[in-house]
């Protein structure tokens, strides 16, 4: 097992303030590794969709944990989970589907997986119906450029 050269886990309720919390910690621990503001930009939006995710979806009309742990390696490569203790996916392959969304009403489009798979270069999704759900996402980020 590669020791990651930093990581770092924090807990957080699943309000929706909390989801400029989570983008803003997840910026922080980015910010030594000098990312292109491009790829910074992705991964923000990558926190924002799977954390709205489980305010919404998972914890739907109640609250609970999230926890999200960030990850760096030697080479570049970032590491993030975010899981929650919500209600879980029946079916996985089904969710990550472009524009299948069990909140049409309240204005989803069914895009979020889309987009952080977009994002990433490998997008992990385990779930279990009344345990929760964790999403992993892994991507190397391109090399600092110093001006
Ligand atoms: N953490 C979660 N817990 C429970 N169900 C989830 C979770 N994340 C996603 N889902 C389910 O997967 C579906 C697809 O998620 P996805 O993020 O792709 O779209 P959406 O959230 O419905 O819409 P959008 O993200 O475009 O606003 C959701 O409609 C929901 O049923
Ligand atoms: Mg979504």
């Amino acid at each position: 097992m590669v020791k990651p050269t930093n990581e770092l886990k924090c807990t957080f309720p699943s309000t929706s303030q909390n989801e400029a919390l989570a983008r803003s910690i997840v910026s922080g621990f980015l910010m030594p590794l000098d990312p292109d503001i491009e790829e910074l930009a992705d991964i923000r939006c990558a926190v924002s969709e799977a954390v709205t995710n489980c305010v919404v979806h998972a914890y739907k009309g109640t609250q609970g944990p999230i926890t999200i742990t960030v990850k760096c390696y030697d080479d570049r490569t970032f590491r993030m989970t975010v899981a929650d203790r919500g209600c879980g996916i029946p079916d996985v392959e089904q969710a990550r589907k472009p524009l299948y969304t069990t909140a049409p009403d309240e204005d989803r489009c069914g895009m979020g997986f889309s987009i952080m798979e977009s994002f990433a270069d490998r997008l992990l999704v385990s779930s279990h119906v009344g345990k929760g759900t964790k999403v992993t996402f892994i991507k190397k980020l391109s090399e600092a450029s110093y001006i």
